[in-house]
């Protein structure tokens, strides 16, 4: 694992977007593993940026995202797939066909995880893949747990989860109590990770992540074990460290 310690949130996008630029300009077609929450918002838009600049071209990018609330189509807007046409596919050049999200309207689970995994079979592990962290050391929709699932499944939230998303929606029942999240194995098998952890209130959750024992109850634990994982973090991230 590799910390980059930067000062704040906008100097740890801009240099999230600078792993993911020199990704596109040295494989113009890169698979990128999207993720989605707070912590990547600043990277999109530095990448829209830089889009704008005319210094990248996304036109033969294929994405994966990480993960979809189970019940919400694409039209509504707390779907991840909502989020990403917003923050970056309908801000660049990228080909829509090529962005996949897990289908959050697909009510048959085993339905859903099958297609999901066919596509990351199909489209291959992704040369680079964007984390955040969850407050309970998630990654992805990868909750605690007595095992790490190596695939696409469907998940249970936690009340954490639930209450950490809540602001995002009208009333604390609107927060879907499901979501379908690729498997700790297949994040593994990315080329590259790059985590974004921002904020005091991940302090404790990141030293976890770093220096505790790697076990499922601390999902995100496991990327000490990945061989080019890199955590870019604040200095209020970092501060129990
Ligand atoms: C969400 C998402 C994760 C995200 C995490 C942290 O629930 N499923 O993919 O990384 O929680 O979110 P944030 O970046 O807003 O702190």
């Amino acid at each position: 694992m590799q910390i980059c310690k930067v000062k704040n949130y906008q100097e740890l996008s801009r240099k999230a977007a600078n792993l993911i630029a020199a990704q596109i300009t040295l494989k113009p077609d890169s698979v990128l593993g999207l993720a989605t929450g707070s912590s990547p918002i600043g990277t999109y838009d530095r990448l829209v940026e830089m889009y704008q600049d005319g210094d990248l071209d996304f036109s033969q990018i294929t994405t994966v995202n990480l993960d979809e609330y189970k019940g919400l189509p694409g039209s509504h807007e707390q779907s991840y797939r909502y989020f990403m046409n917003t923050h970056l596919f309908h801000r660049v050049n990228i080909s829509y066909a090529n962005t996949y999200v897990p289908d959050g309207t697909e009510t048959d689970s085993e339905k859903c995880c099958q297609a999901y995994n066919e596509l990351i079979h199909r489209v291959g592990p992704a040369d680079i893949q964007l984390l955040g962290l969850g407050h309970d050391g998630h990654i992805g929709f990868n909750e605690p747990s007595d095992h790490f699932e190596d695939e696409t499944h469907c998940v249970d939230l936690t009340e954490t989860t639930i209450q950490a998303n809540k602001r995002f929606f009208a009333s604390e029942e609107d927060v879907p109590r499901q979501a379908y999240t690729m498997g700790i194995g297949t994040i593994m098998r990315c080329r590259k990770l790059i985590v974004l952890v921002s904020g005091k209130d991940k302090a404790a959750i990141l030293k976890q992540v770093i220096q505790g024992p790697v076990t499922p109850e601390v999902p995100g634990s496991i990327l000490q074990f990945h061989p080019d994982c890199t955590i870019i973090a604040d200095e209020a991230a970092l501060s129990e460290m």
